[in-house]
């Protein structure tokens, strides 16, 4: 049997094995079942019932903040034994988790990745991520999320890299080959690489009011210009599969929509993956009221591209019947199998079933993650506001650390992360106390308010930690008010008032509103929900040991009467729309975080400044660190297509650079713009290059002053 055959390529082995396949065998590829981990039985009789493409492990759906016990390796592997050996043709499973931001070693939330602004650190993580799902017996992680997301009441914002399609597609093919590494001549994976996912196509993070699962409303021009670009460079990148999302698009549910799965993402994009529908999508096109019944539903969603279901059971009761009396053709029930088989193939599953027991042992010992991880959070930091007090100076002796985050543990993990590891990480005190061991460190001993302000009045320095819980951010954990939880603002304000230097730390998972804590604090540092080794990345910042250099990937508002809110809007037909009662200019725009040196940008060159169509232009400045210590700075470069036919954002981020320079050093920076940056969506959704001028700007956030201007003929 030639599939079996490990010299042939992918592609052999797919067409020796589609057609030994029954009507039933095929449609077994396309289910994806849940069995709780508890009930391995219920499993075996499934297997055996209908016969199974993929497993999806985890507990339940939202399972973003629960307590579950994932199946272990051996479970893992009598799965595969039953399907490789009790099955005639031996297919073997795909077992899927999400693996959001690490298994065991927990980086960064998504959105305090993309602050790094540094694509080689996350292809770096996501290649950790999955050393560590290959070893156990995980083939495929539901990640990368790539919904841009203008609401921070979204909670869902936390999986995401923000609000920048640019910023957004570089993380995603960074993920992505993490991920799924490279293939050989042969079409094959190699060894401890996963199937990554690029989830949720398209438009779930413009959920009306920010409410998650919520209809969305979104132009083609900017479904196109806005939502697509991260997913159609992971297409490029060769993401194996893309989830389909839950919400209703401009009249569709995105899982049941022909023109989304099939014309747009299959058929223009060449998508060759699959795609998966999100956790029970299918089911729920009956709720969407587009489908009166099960039957409509897998008819649907099969029939607009959904090559496998998530969870409910549509496809398993009617695919069937539905291709017997050939409302669906077989042509299409063909595609999605070799779709599917092709990733099953790629990742080695035919050839490798079992995960390797042994190997699995080698990863108890994470040390080596953990430095990875430790050096990546610190590049996650943002800092927002520094009046010179921060690195704290080497002198200070009385330090108060107060705050409802000063003991936190599983808070720091964030969201989407297995709870049996709640009790792993240090907390900031654990932490600060480690690194400091001559130091006084004060602390409330009864975490109470007023103990706070007493330790305050006592200590050179006041560390305030602030932050919300991971169970306010993720699925289904959307919030009206941006506001920290009640009480902090107060804290904040009275610890303030006892007049000693006061340093904030705010561990979150979305921007939250800081209008009210950033006039009483002398520094503020934004450490996201920053994972198992945050408390010791953070304390390396506050100690100076790390310069911060990480940059906003989304938008601070000043409140939610800003929202929608990003920094690529559009020119409009008169001054720019403002409100009465509040400035329309954010807290902090995009891209900006502060260092503990100065950076200066000068002597912007642009060459040539004129150039034909789908030629490039270089552009270029000197970056120079003129503070006293060694630090990074990522330098952005934004464009303007000054005279288009379809309106365009007033500027666009189209080249970042993170780059280290020693105290008195200067480098020069060049982006080369060509085609593809200086393209759109125009008129009919066709890629567009319409010549006229150009204009540019290099600095360190989205206001960046430093122009130039080019001429495309
Ligand atoms: C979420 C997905 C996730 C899936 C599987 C859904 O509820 O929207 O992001 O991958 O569950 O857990």
């Amino acid at each position: 049997m030639k599939y079996k055959n490990p010299s042939l390529s992918v592609q052999e082995r797919v067409n020796d094995l589609l057609p030994r396949m029954t009507l039933e065998e095929k449609i077994a590829q396309c289910i994806q079942i849940y069995i709780p981990p508890d009930h391995p039985g219920e499993i075996v009789d499934r297997i055996q019932a209908v016969g199974l493409g993929s497993r999806i492990l985890g507990a339940v759906s939202l399972a973003g903040n629960v307590s579950q016990r994932t199946a272990g390796i051996e479970d893992l592997n009598e799965i595969q034994r039953i399907a490789m050996n009790e099955f005639r043709l031996g297919i073997p499973v795909i077992h899927g988790l999400d693996v959001i931001h690490g298994l065991r070693v927990i980086f960064p939330i998504p959105l305090g990745l993309a602050a790094t602004f540094d694509p080689d650190a996350i292809q770096k993580t996501y290649n950790i991520a999955a050393e560590e799902c290959f070893r156990l017996g995980i083939h495929w992680s539901f990640a990368p999320m790539l919904d841009i997301a203008h609401d921070p009441r979204w909670g869902r914002i936390v999986e995401g890299f923000g609000e920048d399609p640019y910023l957004g597609a570089k993380m995603a093919v960074a993920a992505i080959k993490g991920f799924q590494g490279e293939l050989d001549e042969n079409g094959y994976q190699s060894q401890d690489h996963i199937l990554a996912c690029a989830k949720h196509y398209i438009g779930y993070g413009s959920a009306e009011g920010g409410r998650d699962y919520n209809t969305a409303e979104i132009t083609d021009h900017t479904l196109r210009n806005i939502y697509l670009p991260p997913f159609r460079a992971a297409v490029q990148a060769g993401v194996g599969s893309v989830m389909s999302a839950f919400e209703d698009l401009n009249g569709e549910p995105a899982s049941g929509s022909r023109y989304l799965l099939t014309d747009l993402l299959k058929e223009e994009l060449g998508f060759n993956g699959f795609v998966i529908s999100d956790w029970a999508s299918v089911a729920e096109l009956i709720h969407h009221r587009v489908a009166a019944n099960e039957r409509e539903a897998a008819q649907i969603a099969f029939d607009a591209g959904v090559d496998m279901e998530m969870v409910t059971e549509c496809y398993a009761h009617h695919l069937a019947d539905l291709v017997m009396e050939g409302i669906i053709s077989m042509e299409r029930l063909d595609d999605a199998v070799r779709r599917i088989l092709t990733q099953k193939f790629q990742l080695g599953l035919f050839d490798h079933p079992y995960a390797d027991v042994q190997k699995s042992l080698e990863i108890r010992d994470l040390s080596a993650y953990h430095i990875a991880a430790r050096e990546v959070t610190a590049r996650s930091m943002v800092l927002l506001k520094n009046n010179g007090i921060l690195p704290l100076p080497g002198d200070v002796r009385r330090i108060a650390l107060i705050g409802p985050f000063v003991n936190q543990r599983r808070a720091l993990l964030g969201t989407w992360v297995n709870d049996v590891l709640a009790d792993e990480p240090q907390t900031l005190e654990e932490a600060l106390r480690a690194s400091c061991p001559d130091v006084e460190i004060l602390t409330a001993p009864n975490g109470l308010m007023d103990e706070m302000i007493m330790i305050a009045a006592e200590a050179d320095i006041v560390l305030l930690a602030l932050g919300e819980s991971n169970a306010r951010n993720g699925e289904y954990n959307s919030i009206a008010s941006l506001n920290l939880p009640a009480g902090q603002e107060e804290l904040a304000q009275a610890v303030a008032g006892m007049g000693k230097p006061l340093a904030v730390l705010v561990f979150a998972g979305r921007p939250v509103t800081l209008t009210r804590i950033l006039p009483h604090a002398d520094a503020l540092l934004y450490a996201w929900h920053p994972g198992s080794m945050g408390a010791a990345a953070a304390v390396d910042i506050l100690l100076g040991k790390v310069n911060p250099a990480g940059k906003l990937p989304v938008t601070f508002p000043r409140g939610e009467g800003q929202i929608p809110v990003h920094y690529n809007h559009k020119s409009t037909g008169r001054d720019h729309p403002r409100y009465l009662d509040m400035p329309v200019e954010p807290l902090f725009p995009f891209g900006f975080g502060l260092s503990y040196t100065r950076f200066e940008i000068t002597d912007l060159v642009v060459e040539p400044v004129e150039i034909p169509a789908g030629a490039s232009v270089n552009v270029s400045v000197t970056v120079t660190n003129t503070g006293e210590c060694k630090g990074e700075e990522v330098v952005q470069c934004y464009l303007q297509d000054c005279v288009s036919r379809r309106t365009r954002p007033e500027r666009e981020l189209k080249g970042f650079q993170r780059i280290a320079l020693q105290p008195g050093e200067s480098r020069r920076v060049e982006f080369t713009l060509g085609p593809d940056e200086m393209s759109y969506y125009g008129a009919g959704g066709s890629w567009v290059l319409e010549p006229g001028a150009f204009k540019v700007w290099i600095g360190n956030d989205c206001k960046a002053s430093l122009e130039g201007s080019f001429l495309l003929k």
